[in-house]
């Protein structure tokens, strides 16, 4: 087969600044072990997320000249409006600047003490705007994707067997909504399957629960349905995308994701009363329903992308570069998430460095590695950031403990994922030297963002 190459030609580039690894000793010092501390000048390649880090392309660069910035009824907006309609078929559309604005106004509304909200998983923004209205999220993923070295086309899927008992014991009416997150970001990008969606909703219709799709990644969700599940092989990306949608009663976007904005979002749905509280809120936290949060210029940027993404070139490139990086790894030995997720690669940290406890963060332990070695920035998806305490404040650890790196969109060449490799299997030669941290400050929600930490050893 030949080379897949990536689709586009590159118009404008970015310096990367050069470190060595005695300044980044100290750098990560300074930023007491959390990556999210540490500047972006003094990362070599940045795979933090691939979230608002996307290349823009040059139609959308020109889409951005249009953007028209009155304050109420702007062209941009209806573009914007009429592009997720036909996409998603989803009739009302509301702007925010972001995905979690979006969550945030939703569950406000939704949630509240007593609720649950049940999930495949809830990505962490997801489960946080949850929990702070009072209401629990329940994640009821499938059994392979419990475990990140078996292989499985669809390890996003949601565990039926579970959702429908989950709903018995709670109670349909406690359950405002069903969220299925396509890709599973936190369980390792993985995808969900036609025939997992189709069932969820089966289920959602039969208890009178809505089913909203959390829809950050649907392109990259689509192409694996295309590539892996019987029936799709023959079928369009923008099909494929609308029989999606078509059974969902909304969705909440993040626009940083597969519309390679650098900022934005949405939500978008059916049911015009509950819109309506959404605008109520919109108006109150984010702005005029018709830019909610986003400049006109942003509004044009999303509507282009939204129709770039579904591109069968850029996906094949997309998903392929994913699957390259892991491939190497795994031929290396090095314990990953398998097989590639849509937009990262997942280091399984428990099985990379057996000799840390868990109590220890090993995921965190590995982010730091990884940054002293190459200067890669990643992120630990495990007991940091998943983390809860009980009550002798022993730690209740995450299912899995896993170092992601996203890949961002359109920015990153093949010798740049080569050097990504190299500088993992290095970190992975000499893991026996990786030493265990503890946290020395945190706050209460999303510790992960702030938390200082040190090694266990100081
Ligand atoms: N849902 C999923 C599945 C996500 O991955 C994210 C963000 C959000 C919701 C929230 O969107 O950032 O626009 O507010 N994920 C980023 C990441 C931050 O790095 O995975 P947002």
């Amino acid at each position: 087969m030949q080379t897949i190459i990536e689709p586009f030609r590159i118009k404008s580039v970015e310096p990367i600044h050069f470190n060595t690894p005695e300044q980044r000793d100290q750098i990560l010092k300074k930023a007491d072990y959390n990556p999210f501390l540490i500047k972006a000048k003094d990362v070599i390649i940045d795979l933090l997320t691939d979230s608002g880090t996307s290349a823009m392309s040059s139609n959308q660069w020109a889409a951005m000249m249009q953007g028209d910035e009155s304050y109420a009824g702007s062209e941009s907006f209806f573009r914007f409006e009429s592009t997720i309609q036909k996409i998603t078929g989803l009739p009302i559309v509301i702007p925010t600047h972001q995905g979690r604005a979006a969550e945030k106004i939703l569950f406000s509304i939704l949630g509240g003490k007593g609720k649950y909200f049940i999930s495949n998983t809830l990505f962490d923004t997801t489960r946080a705007n949850i929990e702070f209205s009072g209401a629990e999220g329940i994640d009821l993923i499938c059994d392979e994707g419990k475990h990140p070295s078996i292989p499985a086309p669809f390890k996003g899927n949601m565990n039926l067997v579970s959702m429908e008992q989950c709903i018995l014991d709670k109670g349909p009416k406690q359950i405002p909504l069903c969220i299925l997150t396509i890709t599973n970001n936190s369980g390792g990008g993985q995808p969900v399957s036609m025939e997992n969606i189709r069932g969820v909703k089966q289920i959602c219709r039969k208890y009178g629960i809505p089913l909203f799709i959390d829809a950050c990644r649907f392109a990259e969700n689509a192409y694996f349905i295309k590539l892996r599940e019987q029936g799709y092989q023959q079928r369009s990306i923008p099909n494929i995308v609308h029989e999606i949608f078509g059974y969902a009663d909304g969705c909440t976007m993040s626009a940083k994701k597969d519309a390679f904005a650098n900022i934005g979002g949405f939500l978008a749905m059916h049911d015009e009363s509950l819109a309506q509280q959404c605008r109520n809120l919109l108006i109150m936290t984010e702005g005029f329903p018709t830019y909610g949060g986003l400049a006109g210029r942003d509004l044009e940027a999303i509507a282009t992308g939204l129709e770039e993404v579904m591109e069968e070139h850029y996906l094949q490139y997309r998903i392929r570069s994913t699957e390259y990086l892991t491939n190497k790894l795994i031929d290396a030995g090095v314990p990953v998430m398998q097989p590639a997720g849509g937009h990262a690669v997942y280091l399984d940290a428990k099985a990379f460095l057996p000799q840390i406890p868990i109590n220890q963060y090993p995921g965190q332990a590995l982010v730091g590695a990884l940054y002293l070695h190459g200067g890669i920035r990643s992120v630990e998806i495990g007991s940091l950031m998943f983390g809860k305490y009980d009550h002798d404040h022993q730690l209740i650890p995450a299912a899995l403990e896993l170092v992601r790196l996203a890949i961002p969109r359109r920015v990153y060449t093949q010798s740049h994922i080569d050097y990504v490799a190299e500088v993992i299997i290095e970190v992975f030669q000499h893991r026996d030297k990786i030493k265990g941290l503890k946290i020395v400050e945190e706050a209460p929600t999303l510790r992960h963002f702030t938390a200082k930490l040190k090694p266990v050893s100081l």
